[in-house]
């Protein structure tokens, strides 16, 4: 008699730790058992830690901390998938370490990214924020020439702290749509090819803080970034300049910025990210000249659902399924695909 031989496969387990669009958790559960979290509660550590039992992946956010406390309770855990660019949220090198892969969603949120960062400081420069409370409570009785008057933005000088993609893209924004003449600084030079296309001039940091009328920060957080923007570099910049932080928060010392503020050290700022959000600085949020939003310069609908996508194609691909097993778009420590 002939023995029926059935290929054992192995259905991994995987946690998505925030709520998503309910088709792309669909997708997963082709390949996977999914444990979602479709009413959106932010877990403590220790919630996660219990959510994670068992997972071979995880789609996060940049609200989950992965550290190596959480990493070595998981010895399973094979991928975790940032569902954001940014990832100072995860310990990528105890991740390495531990032969798991990292990945994050690059590219498809850059012109998105670069549309908000922008919008914003056009905002603070131009007091929307400002003037639209004024309108609001009521307390526009009459028309005056100088009512809430602030810096152009057309012909200003753009001065971007940290030029990847999204700050290439906003110095395109601002070279080829505002007529502005655009500094950066960034760790490293880019090549001039890239440098004429965005129509940007690398200058040093003290230069970039002394001639920016705008200055936009778009340098991802580390320990080396930890307030780049303190009192120190608010009291280097023209008191008309607007500062706009679409990167993260702790780059910008807020405590400082809100002081700043008060002071007219600077004219106005605009916020899309904060030291230990979803908390804002109180200081902060007593100053009328500075627009502030949570966290959504990557919020269109379009981006968000490409950005879950990726984080999708990464994880499929890292624990082995799908037409790139073992191949995922975009990992952070491609090292350890090669182990
Ligand atoms: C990112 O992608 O890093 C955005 O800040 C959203 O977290």
């Amino acid at each position: 008699m002939v023995g029926l031989i059935i290929k054992e496969t192995v259905v991994h387990k995987v946690l998505v730790a925030r709520a998503t669009f309910p088709d792309i958790i669909d997708r997963l559960r082709g390949y996977f058992e999914v444990q979602d979290n479709p009413e959106d509660e932010v877990w403590s550590p220790e919630a996660l830690s219990r959510a994670l039992q068992g997972k071979a992946g995880l789609i996060a956010t940049g609200s989950e901390r992965i550290d190596e406390a959480l990493l070595a309770a998981h010895p399973q855990l094979r991928a975790v998938c940032n569902m954001a660019v940014g990832y100072n949220n995860i310990d990528v090198q105890a991740c390495t370490a531990r032969g798991i892969v990292v990945t994050n969603t690059p590219d498809v949120l850059t012109e998105t990214t670069a549309d908000f960062g922008f919008a914003l400081m056009m905002a603070a420069a131009r007091r929307i924020a400002e003037s639209e409370h004024y309108l609001r409570a009521g307390r526009w009785t009459k028309w005056r020439y100088d009512m809430f008057v602030g810096p152009d933005v057309h012909g200003a000088t753009l001065g971007i702290l940290g030029m990847g993609r999204i700050g290439q893209a906003i110095a395109r924004r601002g070279a080829h749509g505002f007529g502005m003449k655009v500094i950066y600084h960034n760790r490293s030079r880019l090549p001039e090819a890239t440098e004429a296309q965005c129509g940007a001039r690398y200058v040093d940091k003290a230069t970039l803080l002394r001639e920016a009328d705008h200055l936009v920060i778009v340098v991802p957080y580390s320990p080396s970034s930890h307030h780049a923007i303190g009192a120190a570099e608010l009291a280097q910049m023209k008191r008309t300049a607007t500062l706009t932080n679409i990167a993260r928060g702790g780059v910008v010392d807020d405590a400082a910025l809100a002081q700043a503020l008060r002071d007219g050290r600077i004219a106005a700022a605009g916020l899309d990210v904060f030291e230990g959000e979803p908390h804002v600085h109180p200081h902060l949020l007593e100053v009328p000249n500075v627009v502030l939003t949570p966290h959504i310069a990557s919020a269109s609908v379009a981006t968000r659902r490409a950005m879950a996508n990726l984080a999708v194609d990464n994880l499929i691909a890292a624990l082995g399924c799908g037409p790139d097993a073992g191949r995922p778009p975009t990992p952070v420590n491609p090292e350890v695909l090669k182990r």
